[in-house]
This record gives structure tokens, sequence and C-alpha cells, in this order.
């Protein structure tokens, strides 16, 4: 437990594509509809990247933003952390293509996998580096491009992923304001409920592997909906034990945007009612490490957090992977 934040967020930022999908144009690739998918998920638009637009440019137009609004530049940077589970190819690290394109020279560059609770991973290494004065101002990075790991001819799995990236740039903390807390967990005998079985070593791409759709994400999702519901209510308690605050305390509950469900359950156990619950997930869908910073800086932006305020962040993803940060902004 912390009694003085050691970091804070001083800037955020997001960026999507412009092409989008909506949940009519589902109706047209596969068998599904307008209503199951709000039903089920909530979503209805979800932002998809055209052919020359990469995972590193949508991170680094994210961070451009999130370092204009600290007042820094990617000189001022001393590491960048892209949480992500679509690289733009299989090394080095997007976080190096990012450093490139920002022209942060003086930082050191790393990816962090882990799937849709990759952001709360980085921010809970870069809260450790900047309390170890390792660093001063670090980017954490969630950026995704899963339109180009999703098989547009499943519709288990289809309807519900979006493109985008979210960034935050962490500096050491005015003692007042920042991390108060982070948890993170994992459980790797889980793995196979939501994974892609290709694209890696064990599998090398070949003819065999492409016509099998071996390089698509595959999930079981009634089971990791399940899972999901139960990880993030525990995370969210987790995190309030942790930092000894009351859940009456909480401003606003910025939880992934996996299933408008798994929100509101989340929500629920810990008691918050709806308008101390940040949901966006109708405009981007799942956008997996990008789905909190882009909330993040969409609550920011449009004043829907003040400084002062307390923050709840829940997230969990594959691996199974999963973890919560609480937050005085
Ligand atoms: O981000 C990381 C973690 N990911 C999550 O947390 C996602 C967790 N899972 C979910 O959000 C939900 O399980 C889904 C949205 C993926 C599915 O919703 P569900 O209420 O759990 O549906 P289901 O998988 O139990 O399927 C119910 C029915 C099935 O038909 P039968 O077998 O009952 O005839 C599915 O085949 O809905 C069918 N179905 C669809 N129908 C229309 C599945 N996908 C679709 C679809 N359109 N797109």
């Amino acid at each position: 437990m912390q009694n003085r934040p050691q970091a804070m967020i001083i800037g955020t930022g997001a960026a999507v594509p412009e092409k989008t999908l909506t949940n009519r144009d589902f109706e047209t690739m596969v068998d599904t509809s307008n209503e199951w998918i709000r039903a089920r998920t909530g979503m209805e638009v979800r932002h998809v990247v055209g052919p020359d637009e990469q995972n590193s440019d949508l991170a680094a137009a994210a961070a451009l933003k999130a370092l204009e609004s600290a007042g820094l530049t990617a000189v001022d940077v001393d590491l960048i952390i892209v949480a992500t589970i679509s690289g733009d190819s299989g090394f080095p690290s997007t976080a190096c293509f990012v450093q490139k394109k920002i022209g942060a020279v003086n930082a050191a560059a790393l990816d962090i996998g882990a799937a849709c609770a990759g952001f709360i991973y980085g921010l809970d290494l870069a809260d450790s580096y900047i309390a170890l004065g390792k660093a001063k101002h670090v980017l954490v990075i969630g950026s995704e491009v899963l339109s180009r790991i999703t098989d547009y001819s499943d519709r288990n799995t289809c309807v519900l992923f979006g493109d985008g990236a979210g960034a935050a740039v962490l500096a050491p903390s005015d003692g007042e304001r920042g991390i108060l807390g982070t948890f993170i967990k994992s459980d790797g005998r889980l793995s196979e409920l939501l994974y892609i079985e290709g694209l890696g070593t064990k599998i090398p791409p070949s003819h065999q592997s492409v016509d099998e759709r071996k390089h698509f994400i595959r999930m079981a999702g009634r089971e990791v909906f399940k899972y999901a519901v139960k990880a993030m209510g525990d995370s969210a308690e987790e995190i309030l034990m942790r930092t000894g605050l009351d859940n009456a305390a909480v401003d606003l509950l910025i939880s992934h945007q996996a299933n408008l469900r798994i929100i509101e359950a989340t929500a629920r156990r810990i008691n918050l009612p709806a308008e101390r619950v940040f949901i966006n997930i109708e405009k981007y869908g799942n956008t997996s490490s990008a789905s909190i910073p882009l909330a993040l800086d969409e609550a920011v932006r449009s004043g829907r957090i003040q400084p002062g305020q307390l923050l709840v962040l829940v997230a969990f993803g594959a691996g199974f992977t999963w973890g919560s940060a609480a937050i005085r902004y």
C-alpha cells in the first residue's frame, strides 16, 4: 500500500483511424444483427485502419497529443512502453517504431504483451520506474490494430474488435496527485480460451496455417465472460482494499470496454451508480489495451475528470491477465 503517490499522469492523448464499421455493416458480412450486437455487447461502431495505417502510426499520434497536453516534447521522454498484441511486425518492438516516429531519441523503448490488461501493466511498470528514480518521464501507450488479426467470417469475434490508441505521460508526483496503487495478476492456465495459435514461432506462417485461419483471434466468449466478470470485480475490490479507499470516494470507474454487461457488473461489485462509470464502448468496440487510455483521454478532454478526483481503472484480458489502479488525478 502506498501512502503518497510516486508518479502522476500529466498528459493524455488518443488516436483512432477514420474508417468505421457499424453493426449494420456486419449484417452484410456474417449472420448477425444490429439488435443482437447492441443487446449482448453495447457496441455500435468501431474504427478500423486503412491499408496504409500501422499500429505505430496510431500509437505515435496518441503519444504526441499526450506529450503536447503535458507540455513536453519527445526528447523529454526516458521510457516508452507500448502495450499491444497487434504490433507492426514480429520484431523489433512497436515501441521502437513509435520512438522513431516521434523522435524520442533519449528514450528506451519496450512492448508489453498483456492483452487487454496491458495498459494497467504499463502503468504499474511506469510507476515503479519513476518511484525508483530510474525514469522521469514515461510514455505509456495502449495501441491496437485488431482488425488485421480478426477473422471477418467468424461472427463470434468479428463484431467485437476495433482499432485505436491511447497514451498517458507519467512524471514524478507532486506529492498529492498520482497513482495511489496498482494490482496486476495473471493465470496462464487459461490461455487457450482467448488466443491466436499462429503468428508466433510455434506455428510459423505457411499456406496450411493461413488456410486453417490460425493467424486470427479465437475466443470462447461465454467462458471468458464469466472469468472477466469475476476478475474485474475482484480487481476493483482489491485496489480499494490495497489503498484503504472507500468505494463511496470513487469519482469515476474506467473499465476495459469489452462488453457493457461486464462493465455494469464490475460497477455493481463496488456499488457505483451509473453516473460514476465511464462508458464509450458504443463508439469504439473492444480495442484491447487501447480501451482504457482511449476512455481516460476522452474523460479528461470532455471535463468529466477534474483534477483531484479519484479514478479506479480495471482491466481483464487474454492470458488471462487482469489488474487495476487507483489514481488521484
Ligand atoms: O477483451 C478481453 C476479454 N474479452 C471479453 O471479456 C469478452 C467476453 N465475452 C463476451 O463479451 C460475450 O461472451 C460475447 C459478446 C462474446 C458473446 O455474448 P454471449 O451472450 O456470451 O453469447 P454466447 O457466446 O453465449 O452465444 C449466444 C448465442 C450463440 O448461439 P446458440 O449457440 O445459442 O445458438 C452464438 O452462436 O449467440 C450466438 N452468437 C451470435 N449471434 C448473432 C454469437 N455471436 C453472435 C453474433 N450475432 N455476432
